[in-house]
């Protein structure tokens, strides 16, 4: 039986998409060569239920760092299996996941349970955790598209986006953002160049990303490749032998 508070954030996220202008956002999304970003989208009780679940997993934080690439620290989507219920819901959330199928154009699926970043929180809690400009590279079959919703942000630190890398005839366009709670961005993967700038002194972000495919396959090379990246720079080798609990 689901308990009383998963049907309200299931509600939640429900009544959250009916009142969205799909027409709009879509509209947006591809003038912006497939990306969007809306301030405070998310309800404040929503990301209130996922801040609790955030402080149950923070114990857990594996951190990494990559030299003059990245440093930080994850929580990856095995933990959150199990110990995050309304975030994982908001994650498979089938009116959520139609309405960004819709946006983005293609039929859009979860990532396979051996995907440690198909639901994960990124923390930038020390000074200087930054991640430097890169794609979310598809190691699958299908396009790759990422969510991130800010959880928390009492930074200096902005999401750097570099728009329409790709295409030939538009010219890059520069976007720096602050992932404020509720905040919300979508793009697709291999189109979008971002970074985000190092953390000061004495501040913190927090932020929730979701993948979404469009075809989960993956060969077996690509799937070694993803594996490598994933221990190093994210959630550490104890994740590659760690079984999904779903
Ligand atoms: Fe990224």
């Amino acid at each position: 039986m689901v308990p009383t508070s998963m049907n309200s954030v299931d509600q939640q996220i429900s009544n959250m998409v009916a009142e969205i202008n799909i027409d709009e956002w879509s509209g947006s999304y591809w003038e912006q060569g497939e990306f969007l970003a809306l301030e405070r989208l998310m309800p404040k009780s929503l990301i209130e239920d996922f801040m609790g679940e955030v402080a149950v997993v923070r114990p857990k934080i594996n951190r990494n760092f990559i030299p003059k690439h990245k440093k930080g620290g994850s929580v990856s989507y095995y933990l959150l299996q199990e110990s995050a219920p309304a975030i994982l819901a908001f994650y498979q959330h089938q009116g959520w996941i139609d309405l960004l199928s819709r946006i983005a154009g293609v039929p859009l699926l979860l990532c396979p349970d051996e995907d440690p970043h198909a639901c994960a929180l990124y923390f930038y809690t020390e000074p200087g955790d930054h991640i430097g400009y890169h794609y979310d590279t598809s190691y699958y079959k299908g396009a790759r598209y990422t969510v991130l919703i800010g959880l928390r942000d009492q930074s200096s630190s902005q999401l750097l986006c570099r728009l329409h890398t790709k295409e030939i005839d538009q010219e890059v366009q520069e976007l720096s953002l602050a992932t404020e709670p509720g905040t919300f961005i979508f793009f697709n993967g291999d189109k979008l160049h971002h970074a985000v700038s190092p953390l000061g002194e004495g501040e913190e972000r927090i932020v929730l990303t979701l993948q979404y495919v469009t075809d989960p396959a993956m060969s077996f090379a690509h799937r070694w490749f993803s594996n490598m990246k994933d221990a190093v720079g994210y959630f550490g080798w104890s994740a590659l032998f760690r079984k999904p609990t779903r």
